[in-house]
């Protein structure tokens, strides 16, 4: 179904023909003074140039044109030439009507057929999930769901960190600790052992120790290095001992993603490219997009047009060793073969910026993707502490995760205190509550601006918060519990009973109140926001709608009494309203990546 602007542009258009303009002014877009009208067009002041004429003139005449539309309550020419204009309550009933029966609110898709990968989340083998991660993976999560909302086939890769020295020094690490494994007996024949030796905690601790020990010992050090190039090279009993590190690894990272309600297609990892890294060096150098320089194979990636420092792109350091960039342009290399991907987009700190300016260049250049694949660098900004630097633990370390989702649905609890609730069933609830505080006060943010983590301000049951949306919904799912109890019937009936026919919102000899009618409006915002979000990959687009959509259904709600309602053929009409209301705020919601309790 087209979105309510589009319907506004539609007829604008046809009026600017019909008056001799040029269609293309006749665009239309939400009011920016809400107080006077709730459209507007800006074309008269555009064409009046051309045509030689006062922009008043030209907006009165399509005003005139336009308003014996019953579509239009109000059209009107005000100066110097804007139309200010608003929609009747018949056509508003009408469009909402038509958006609560169709698919997804009447969303229209507009990537069917294509494919978009995302790639976030970047965590690193044997290291913890950590404040620095939260980002990528809530901003990359939602990215990836709107793209999928959006009709696009939308694939996520972790893309681990699992290869290169971090993975030497947990093997030399290893084979301090416990040096009779079998992993290192050059002589050993037979199979290895099924069980790791180690756990998750004694690998959290070996990476950390091994790699700041190695920063003191030279010995130690190219020990790590010779074990990574060994590793690298097939080394039987090192890959053995990697696929441990793999396996522990990788099973907790689930885990802490699953509680983060992050969820990826494809586990992939740095090493799942190294095989390809070898001859797209080779077929680089031959076709001359590689040369050597200093004893290293780069590719030139500077464009005149550049303000900034534009270094090579280095595929091979000059000791041999293959890098970070030529791990990413490998695995555009996998992707494009098994993907054909129509975009690639990254979720990754911003200030790994000129790393992917130098991967898609070169990747450009070589012809590794084709010229019209999309390669878009989302960068994010970093969460802050109340000193404006990256968000530390109180000893001034580095946050893990799940210790700070712990802390913020503790202070969720501490405000449910005054809750009737067993307490495990309150513990429960905060914790939904609490995850859904942090990953609303990060979605509303840009993705690309930093912002200050803020516990008290997260989370608040009032203002632009997590908890807020939550309790709004609540309240919502709360009254429809009532209603069905009231007739004897489940909300399941109650929401797909509560259809908008034509005794419903299409009555319209009964006037709306301002803040119905405010929420109706409101509601009609759904496709333009979330198609807004989608092509600028914009999740705080989705936030500022549910935001105002919930404010819009808290003056509602405060006007009106909906269970007392006499009249029972308005009190339906309400009640399909808010059915409608909570289903767009459910859908963005879904597309954040954010779950909602039944009650709090
Ligand atoms: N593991 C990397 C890091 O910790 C992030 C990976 C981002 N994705 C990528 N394709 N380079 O910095």
């Amino acid at each position: 179904m087209k979105t309510i602007l589009e319907l506004i542009t539609d007829k604008l258009k046809a009026a600017f023909a019909e008056c001799g303009y040029e269609e293309k002014y006749g665009i239309a877009g939400v009011s920016n003074r809400p107080d006077l009208c709730q459209f507007q067009c800006n074309g008269a002041l555009a064409l009046a140039k051309q045509y030689h004429k006062a922009p008043i003139a030209i907006a009165g005449e399509i005003a005139e044109k336009v308003s014996s539309d019953p579509f239009f309550s109000k059209v009107e020419a005000v100066n110097p030439g804007f139309l200010n204009i608003s929609i009747s309550p018949k056509a508003l009933a009408d469009y909402l009507e038509e958006m609560a029966t169709a698919e997804n609110l009447g969303y229209v898709p507009a990537g069917t057929g294509k494919t978009a990968i995302v790639d976030y989340g970047g965590a690193n083998v044997a290291k913890p999930l950590h404040v620095g991660h939260l980002r990528p993976a809530i901003i990359g999560e939602s990215v990836k769901r709107m793209l999928a909302f959006d009709g696009y086939e939308a694939i996520g890769d972790v893309h681990l960190g699992d290869w290169g020295l971090p993975m030497g020094l947990i093997i030399t690490e290893c084979r301090v600790r416990y040096p009779d494994l079998p992993y290192f007996d050059e002589s050993y024949t037979g199979e290895y052992p099924k069980e790791p030796p180690f756990t998750i905690s004694d690998l959290e601790q070996i990476y950390p120790y091994a790699s700041a020990y190695s920063k003191e010992h030279e010995e130690y050090r190219e020990a790590a290095h010779e074990a990574t190039a060994q590793l690298q090279a097939g080394h039987r009993g090192y890959r053995a001992l990697w696929q441990h590190i793999l396996n522990v690894s990788k099973t907790d990272l689930k885990k802490n993603y699953d509680n983060l309600n992050v969820h990826f297609e494809l586990w992939n990892g740095e090493s799942d490219a190294d095989h390809l890294i070898g001859p797209m060096v080779e077929d680089l150098k031959k076709r001359g997009i590689a040369h050597i320089s200093e004893g290293a194979v780069v590719v030139d990636v500077k464009e005149e047009t550049d303000k900034k420092e534009m270094p090579p792109c280095i595929l091979v350091k000059s000791d041999g060793a293959a890098i970070y960039a030529s791990t990413d342009l490998a695995t555009l290399i996998d992707r494009e073969a098994k993907y054909k991907p129509d975009k690639v987009i990254y979720v990754v700190d911003k200030r790994q910026g000129l790393h992917f300016e130098q991967v898609f260049r070169t990747a450009r250049k070589a012809g590794i993707v084709r010229p019209e694949t999309e390669l878009f660098f989302l960068g994010n900004g970093t969460m802050n502490g109340s000193d404006g630097t990256p968000f530390k633990t109180r000893d001034g370390g580095v946050m893990r995760l799940e210790y700070l989702i712990r802390d913020i649905s503790a202070k969720v609890l501490e405000k449910m205190s005054d809750r009737d609730m067993a307490a495990d069933e309150a513990e429960e609830i905060s914790g939904i509550v609490g995850l859904a505080a942090l990953k609303y006060g990060d979605l509303s943010n840009q993705a690309t601006k930093d912002y200050v983590f803020d516990v008290d301000r997260f989370a608040s049951f009032e203002g632009n918060t997590g908890p807020y949306i939550l309790y709004t919904m609540v309240r919502i799912k709360s009254i429809l519990e009532k209603v069905a109890a009231a007739e004897g019937t489940g909300t399941d009936k109650i929401r797909n009973d509560v259809a908008f026919g034509e005794n419903m919102l299409g009555v319209t000899d009964r006037t709306y109140g301002e803040s119905e009618f405010g929420l109706m409006l409101a509601l009609t915002g759904f496709a333009e926001s979330v198609h807004k979000a989608v092509e600028e990959y914009a999740p705080h687009k989705i936030c500022s709608y549910i935001y105002d959509l919930a404010n819009a259904f808290n003056t509602f709600y405060h006007d009106n009494r909906i269970l007392t309602q006499e009249d029972k053929s308005v009190q339906k009409e309400w009640i399909a309203l808010i059915v409608l209301v909570l289903e767009a705020l459910e859908k963005c919601l879904d597309l954040l990546a954010i779950n909602v309790p039944e009650k709090m």
